[in-house]
């Protein structure tokens, strides 16, 4: 903590205050009652230094502010060491560790558009907007504007008159992380599908040129640019879907649907595939009525859809998908069911929950798990495979590859659903996923 001179005092303070956490107090009692809360409380109330006992009305009420709010004042525009703090509410001593006032503006605020902004308000009577970005662990961003304050001054000893300025900020980090994630989303979606693309318009000039009079390369040509037209339009199909399922996931979905018929639906429709690649489908069911979930049943069936997909698609040739069905537990005991969790973290893996429910009431969830003997995947992955387009390198997952959505899909599903999602695996010892529901109302 940097050591402050004490200036000339801008509000005087009687000479028995009786006792200086006054404001302080009555501010944590007051924003704690109005449910305000204190941008970022990282340190506890006793690390920010109290406000002013002699504070004015003003002063009190931007002290009980939940944004970051300074009174600043200079006399000579020539003299840096003049521009002083003359008020710092708590959230802005917290925000700059400064004291209630006196410090000095260059060393609290040492961003040299911010100090113009706030000169231009002193001595040009301009308003103005700057952005302010702490340096610190936490990548933060302040929109900040400055005001000049008129006739707010005090004749000083040399008879010029002090100028006073407002510096308000504003916390824009969620609203700039929002705009990047749309950014990357964006970048991300573009180049998924320039890959295709660029493929196809290779081959249409390779049946253009050389390959026109060659009838065995164009129809293997052909058919490697239907699989990727089939990835585009997968691709755009899967977009749409995350698109119309992040519109509706704040709405409760109506309804309910039978988990195990969902599961038997989606084992019989995968059946071909089975068939093809070898792989047993083991299913422990319950009886019809058994297993009801309140939910969407289109979108339940694409949960399981995709589930069982990935663990088909990874799984080695001979190798059997474990698909089990159980009900009656409560989110701890859904998400601990049938826990490996410590064989998976020796062998480099791990458990991990991929999204939480809130505490419902009654807590009574139906677990859906879909476990597979396929390569499994190292603990570094977990926690990012319900991120749009992630997709472990290096994996075999027969011809087709994913887009890389399909776990996106299911985990916005299972948020609208107001239902949990976790994953265990590890390294050769394959991968468990599973999703919990909460049960229909009986
Ligand atoms: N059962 C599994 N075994 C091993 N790896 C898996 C399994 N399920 C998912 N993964 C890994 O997680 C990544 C993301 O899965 P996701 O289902 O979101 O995408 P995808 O299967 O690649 O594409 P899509 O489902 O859209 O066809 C996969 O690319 C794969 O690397
Ligand atoms: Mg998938």
């Amino acid at each position: 903590m940097p050591t402050y001179r004490s200036p000339a005092p801008v509000f005087t303070a009687p000479a028995s205050a009786p006792d200086r956490g006054w404001l302080l107090r009555l501010v944590e009692n007051l924003g704690g009652a109005l449910g305000m809360t204190r941008p970022r409380p990282a340190e506890t109330a006793s690390d920010i230094a109290p406000a002013p006992p002699t504070a004015s009305p003003r002063e009190a009420a931007l002290e009980l502010l939940p944004d970051p709010v300074l009174l600043v004042e200079a006399a000579d525009p020539n003299d840096l060491s003049g521009r002083r703090i003359a008020f710092a509410n708590a959230a802005a001593r917290e925000l700059l560790r400064i004291p209630a006032s006196g410090a000095l503006v260059v060393s609290a605020l040492r961003q040299p558009e911010m100090l113009e902004a706030i000169d231009e308000s002193l001595f040009g009577g301009i308003e103005s907007e700057t952005l302010y970005e702490p340096r610190g662990a936490q990548e933060q961003i302040w929109r900040v504007r400055t005001v000049p304050l008129p006739g707010e001054g005090a004749p000083t000893l040399y008879g010029e008159t002090t100028r006073m300025a407002l510096v308000h900020f504003r916390d824009e980090t969620d609203a700039r992380r929002a705009e990047q994630m749309r950014v990357d989303f964006l970048a991300n979606a573009s180049h998924e599908l320039r890959t295709p693309l660029a493929s196809l318009s290779g081959f249409i000039e390779t049946l253009r040129g050389h390959a026109k009079d060659d009838p065995e390369a164009r129809d293997q040509f052909l058919r490697i640019m239907t699989a990727q037209a089939e990835r585009m339009a997968r691709l755009i199909d899967d977009l749409m879907s995350l698109s119309r399922i992040e519109l509706n996931e704040h709405i409760r979905p109506l309804g309910s649907c039978d988990l195990s018929l969902a599961a038997m639906d989606v084992a019989d429709t995968l059946r071909p595939l089975t068939a093809d690649k070898g792989v047993k489908l083991d299913l422990h069911l319950m009886d019809r009525g058994e297993a009801v979930v309140a939910g969407d049943r289109d979108q339940i069936t694409q949960v399981v859809q995709n589930l069982i997909d990935n663990a088909l698609k990874y799984s080695p040739a001979g190798g059997a998908v474990r698909v089990e069905i159980v009900r009656g537990l409560t989110g701890d005991a859904a998400f601990a069911h049938g826990s490996k969790a410590l064989t998976m973290a020796n062998a480099g893996g791990g458990r991990l929950s991929l999204l939480t429910p809130d505490r419902a009431e009654p807590d009574d969830y139906v677990l859906l798990r879909v476990a597979d003997q396929g390569p499994g995947m190292r603990r570094e992955h977990l926690p990012r495979l319900a991120e749009r387009f992630y997709r472990v390198e290096g994996q075999k997952s027969g011809q087709k590859l994913g887009t890389g959505l399909g776990l996106a899909i299911v985990k916005h599903i299972m948020n609208r659903h107001r239902g949990g999602m976790l994953v265990e695996s590890a390294p050769t010892l394959g991968s468990t996923f599973a999703v919990y529901f909460p049960a229909a109302a009986r």
